[in-house]
């Protein structure tokens, strides 16, 4: 029987740690955990994961600060809010929603965030430290530490003798996500749409993370008997049967042909979805540990 990883329990148990670290904190130095998270214009989709960020703050004891800019926010502008936030000590983690609008450039925006504020893990500096091998004193970005955390809970700390194959190859996650399976010794593969025979280069996964943004893309036959599949996609698409215009969220593997072959995979949702929220806080909690000079909390 296969296993369905359950991300919403992990995450349950990653926001306690969080919430006792940020009191144990509090209690020790009077300093509050303050997390400042901003978004510009009116991306819906955005706007809901940005209020279940903020919200998910609040519950862990934080200083929670929102910044809700409009469409028409002007480089300058935003630049100018994140070198505020960088200079409030009572902020200890900014994170920047993107995407951003088309006519602002994200890359200069998120490279102003000081990197002991970067709790998304997106400055050089805590990307460089990352790739370097420094899991210590940087940041890492949300969802690989997250889908991180979900691998270890099914093959423990050291991945040795493993092949890894990571499908996607962004900043955000599927460079992170190679490094840090690369870091517990895996064998891995950083796979992308410009690959050739990718379902072969999947079936030779022990691991396979898959994080394309194609609802239900990998097929059964792509998946190793036996292996761990870990689905980063969350994917709207039209669910006629629940009644007109109706919709459900569908990952980037067919959930039920997989489940079929693998020995465990992360449903959607429900899966590595939570564990994002949940390790903003972690990295939030860390930075203000940091910013204290107090040593922080394991995850
Ligand atoms: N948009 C979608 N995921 C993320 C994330 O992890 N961080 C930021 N900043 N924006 C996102």
């Amino acid at each position: 029987m296969v296993v369905v990883i359950d991300g919403k329990a992990k995450a349950a148990s990653v926001i306690e740690t969080v919430r006792e670290a940020a009191a144990g904190l509090e209690q020790q130095t009077g300093v509050k955990t303050g997390l400042a998270v901003v978004i510009v214009g009116d991306d819906p989709a955005s706007h809901a994961y940005v209020n279940s960020k903020s919200k998910m703050a609040k519950e862990c004891g934080f200083k929670s600060v929102q910044h809700t800019l409009p469409e028409e926010t002007t480089q300058a502008d935003l630049e100018a809010l994140v070198a505020t936030l960088n200079a409030d000590a009572s902020i200890h983690g900014i994170l920047v929603q993107l995407p951003l609008p088309k006519h602002l450039d994200s890359v200069p925006v998120i490279q102003s965030i000081l990197p002991e504020k970067d709790v998304d893990g997106l400055s050089f500096v805590n990307a460089g430290k990352l790739a370097a091998g420094d899991l210590e004193t940087g940041m890492i970005s949300c969802t690989p530490a997250g889908s991180m955390l979900l691998v270890r809970s099914i093959h423990g700390e050291d991945l040795s003798g493993l092949n890894a194959v990571v499908i996607g190859r962004s900043n955000l996650f599927g460079k992170p996500m190679g490094q840090l399976l690369l870091n517990a010794n895996a064998t891995v593969t950083m796979a992308h749409s410009r690959t050739k025979d990718l379902a072969a280069v999947c079936r030779n996964a022990d691991i396979l993370v898959a994080a394309v943004g194609r609802p239900q893309m990998v097929k059964g036959d792509w998946v190793k008997p036996g292996a761990t599949v870990i689905d980063v996609g969350i994917n709207r698409v039209p669910a006629p049967e629940k009644g007109e215009g109706k919709s459900r969220l569908v990952g980037d593997v067919a959930f039920d042909e997989a489940s079929a072959v693998a020995a465990a995979i992360t449903p959607v949702p429900g899966g590595v979805g939570p564990m994002t929220i949940a390790m903003l806080m972690a990295n939030t909690v860390i930075a203000a540990h940091h910013a204290s000079g107090k040593s922080a909390p394991k995850f």
